[in-house]
């Protein structure tokens, strides 16, 4: 399993691309199209909102699980476009039967909601999609077999959602029409990639194949452990991803949590290392910091050990893999918060309530930089001895190894 050990963005696309090599099936199992997977093969880039990044496998089979809410537009755009960049999808898709389907008024409902709340959500439905899987009114990928029945049904979903946005004093409308003629488009096209998913994932452990399971966003982000309510609807920790997913927790061996070497955020809440207004701007332009799914220009700051220490604990994790060391290369002097000052405590767990986290002051170390490119670096050896330091550092303050170190965007340049 790949997870996010950080606040979403911190290069999971390029580690599941590299990890899809030897996958025989690449699972999403949470989230929707608010992720913006991005990964570089050969000069192309390729951001995946939806589908899983092990797509760009020829030899990679991949699953939409039933814990995705799934956008079927964004779905179907993200094929035809990569199906006219040579990308073979068709065949090699699968979709779940139980998966929730993001549907216009959602889109809405969460424009509506974030005039009142300001989490800086991604716009894309996820929130209400998960109100109503929760509040056990949606619509999943297999009440499209009985297309009839389910207009039916949409009418009545699209009024309710036009009560609530009036409610919140929203001028937007959906349109049952509209609603009614997306789903007769989607239909004919979604139902022949639909299937019983934690069948075939399940069939193809017992056979010995190899499943990687490919996680959305980051821990903090985690609606049951990240900076409530600065956070996704989905649970994107470990545990998330057998439910989501449809297997046992025993089926999993490994976890592997992905951190950037500093911190970014996008969207609000609690950012503890955020760096001074001048140094977050250098590092936004030398990690190109811009969200892959809104284009918003991300929060920057340093690493911070309290974060990645916590979720290594709720997310079990076996392994790190520090991604964007290179953005690095050129700061002569790297803080790392080890502990947080919160009134007269050292604190050096994660706090439950997030007005506690807004009010704490980073307690940081600081490291030498090496001031010298990693980006052709191939094996930790050829890391400059300061970036190795920095490396071990991190391992011992977060007392997990780091498997995978990757030094630039190309599929080559990793190390491990
Ligand atoms: P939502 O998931 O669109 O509801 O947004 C909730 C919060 O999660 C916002 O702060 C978003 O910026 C953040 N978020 C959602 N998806 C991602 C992602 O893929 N990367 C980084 N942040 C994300």
């Amino acid at each position: 399993m790949v997870v996010g050990a950080q606040w979403g963005d911190e290069g999971k696309g390029k580690i599941v691309d590299v990890l899809a090599e030897g996958a025989d099936l690449v699972v999403r199992y949470q989230g929707g199209a608010n992720a913006g997977h991005t990964v570089v093969k050969g000069d192309e880039e390729f951001i995946l909102h939806q589908i899983p990044s092990g797509i760009l496998h020829p030899g990679t089979r991949c699953v939409i699980g039933n814990g995705v809410v799934l956008d079927p537009e964004t779905l179907l755009s993200e094929m035809d476009d990569l199906e006219r960049r040579g990308v073979t999808v068709a065949g090699r898709l699968i979709v779940s039967l139980r998966a929730h389907l993001v549907l216009p008024y959602h889109k809405l409902l969460d424009q509506a909601a974030e005039r009142e709340q300001r989490i800086g959500t991604t716009g894309r439905g996820i929130g209400p999609a998960y109100e109503d899987k929760y509040g056990r009114r949606g619509i999943r990928v297999a009440d499209l077999r009985d297309l009839s029945r389910t207009l039916e049904r949409i009418g009545e979903r699209v009024e309710r959602a036009n009560r609530l946005l009036s409610l919140m004093g929203s001028s937007l409308r959906a349109s049952v029409e509209e609603h009614c003629d997306l789903l007769r488009r989607l239909a004919p096209r979604l139902m022949p990639m639909a299937a019983d998913t934690s069948r075939i994932t399940y069939d193809a452990l017992r056979e010995g194949k190899k499943v990687l399971l490919e996680g959305a966003q980051g821990a903090l982000l985690d609606v049951d452990h990240g900076t409530y309510p600065f956070v996704t609807s989905s649970n994107t920790t470990a545990g998330g991803a057998a439910v989501g997913a449809g297997i046992g927790p025993t089926a999993i061996d490994a976890v592997l949590g992905v951190v950037k070497a500093y911190t970014t955020r996008v969207g609000n809440g609690p950012l503890p290392t955020e760096a001074d207004p001048q140094e977050a701007a250098r590092l936004r332009e030398l990690g190109e910091e811009y969200g892959a799914t809104t284009g918003r220009p991300r929060r920057c700051g340093w690493f911070d050990a309290v974060v990645v220490r916590y979720a290594a604990r709720v997310n079990g994790l076996t392994d790190l893999a520090v991604t964007k060391l290179d953005v690095l290369d050129t700061i002569e002097r790297i803080p790392v918060c080890v502990a947080y000052r919160i009134g007269d405590e050292i604190v050096e767990d994660m706090p439950a309530d997030s007005a506690l986290l807004d009010s704490a002051e980073p307690v940081y170390e600081e490291l030498d930089g090496w001031c010298r490119p990693t980006g052709d670096a191939r094996r930790l050896a050829d890391l400059p001895p300061q970036a190795r330091a920095y490396l071990d550092r991190i391992q011992d303050l977060v007392q997990v190894p780091i498997r995978y170190v990757s030094v630039g965007s190309r599929r080559s340049q990793i190390i491990g």
